[in-house]
């Protein structure tokens, strides 16, 4: 992947790099769209094969951002940052790391308020905590210095309401969401899928994780839940698929012969290729769009911090994900669309009626 490839079939509105060569770290910025407010998205801090990679990635979640804050009808853009590591996070010592986040937080406040961040794979609370040292546009400080904390419980608690509809639609359970009996296989135990598997437990169904970190298998299975190997997550007989690790688990291929009756992650862009979504219809899985069935994050963050929400409305506005989810399946069947493509359409008109 190379940036003359990525940028032009990109329709965002600005993406900035910077190399740092103190640390070695790559720094991208994308904002895609500020035609609802400024653009927002979390800063996501990993190994990337090249820089051209980052760029991909940073540039198809930023759009993505922009149809999750158009869909959950919250006043923010979309845009998303990336850096890409010289090592393993847990080989930074934290000097290396803090002068990674006094660079990060530069490039934001040198955008002046256009674009704000939060936390997402691999940042923290504790981290938007060093990053607003620097600039003001870091949504998600930790609670001990005020801030609402992480979305991750919001995001699980919306991404489970996802599945409850999308159970519904497929028929499954008792018809009305309950998913007591079923078999649902939860890719990642980090902090939102961690949350999902014990409401899913709580809920009464048969739980099965998969995750790459040994340990938080081995704290799972002594609990008494089965583990699956990562390898074998799509290969994995299930009812509901809930894919919380990283995007692009599903693409057409995977689709032909995934065998499960619904997918429903916190993931972003679960989706690696548009054929999925075609395959996956036809074959009568339903499928969560993730841009929908995640907002519990984005949700708690700009209802806390721009919205002064409290709690108890943000809870509300997340369990409505599952409503929007109903009229999202109803709107495919009406169209004879995909849902991801009706969810699509629904961030379309909210976007042409802001234009
Ligand atoms: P996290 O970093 O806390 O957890 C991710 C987990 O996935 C880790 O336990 C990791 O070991 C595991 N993992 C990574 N690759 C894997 C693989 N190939 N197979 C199995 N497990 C694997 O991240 P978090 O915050 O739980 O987010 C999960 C996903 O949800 C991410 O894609 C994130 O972008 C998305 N998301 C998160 C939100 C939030 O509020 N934290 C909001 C919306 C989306
Ligand atoms: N990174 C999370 C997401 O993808 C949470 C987040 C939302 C962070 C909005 C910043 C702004 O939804």
């Amino acid at each position: 992947m190379d940036i003359e490839t990525v940028l032009p079939s990109w329709d965002g509105e600005l993406c900035s790099v910077r190399f740092d060569p103190e640390t070695g770290a790559w720094f991208v910025i994308a904002v895609h769209s500020t035609r609802l407010g400024p653009a927002s998205g979390g800063t996501r801090a990993m190994i990337y094969p090249s820089v051209g990679d980052a760029v991909a990635d940073a540039t198809r979640l930023a759009a993505a951002m922009t149809t999750k804050m158009a869909v959950a009808g919250l006043p923010m853009g979309g845009g998303k940052s990336v850096i890409a590591l010289p090592a393993p996070r847990a080989a930074l010592d934290g000097d290396r790391w803090r002068r990674i986040l006094r660079v990060h937080a530069a490039n934001v406040q040198q955008l002046g308020g256009t674009y704000i961040t939060g936390p997402d794979i691999g940042t923290s609370s504790a981290d938007m905590d060093v990053l607003r040292e620097t600039t003001p546009w870091a949504f998600g400080r930790s609670a001990a210095t005020g801030g609402p904390g992480s979305g991750a419980p919001a995001t699980a608690l919306g991404v489970f309401a996802a599945a409850r509809a999308a159970v519904a639609e497929a028929g499954l359970g008792d018809g009305d969401g309950g998913v007591a009996g079923l078999r649902i296989l939860v890719q990642g135990l980090g902090a939102v899928g961690a949350r999902v598997a014990e409401l899913a437990a709580e809920a009464g169904a048969e739980l099965l994780v998969a995750d790459v970190d040994a340990e938080r298998c081995a704290l799972a299975a002594a609990r008494g839940v089965r583990v699956v190997p990562p390898s074998e997550v799509t290969r994995t007989r299930c009812d509901v698929l809930m894919p919380c690790a990283t995007g692009g688990l599903i693409d057409g291929r995977v689709a032909r012969t995934l065998p499960c009756a619904v997918v429903a992650g916190a993931a972003n862009n679960q989706l690696a290729d548009a054929e999925a979504a075609l395959v996956l219809s036809r074959r009568g899985i339903i499928y969560a769009p993730d841009f929908v069935a995640n907002a519990g994050g984005a949700i708690h963050l700009v209802g806390r911090e721009v919205l002064g929400w409290t709690e108890d409305q943000v809870t509300r506005r997340t369990l409505q994900i599952g409503q929007t989810l109903r009229s999202v399946f109803a709107d495919a069947r009406t169209h004879g669309t995909t849902p991801e493509q009706a969810a699509h359409d629904l961030a379309a008109r909210h976007l042409a009626d802001a234009a």
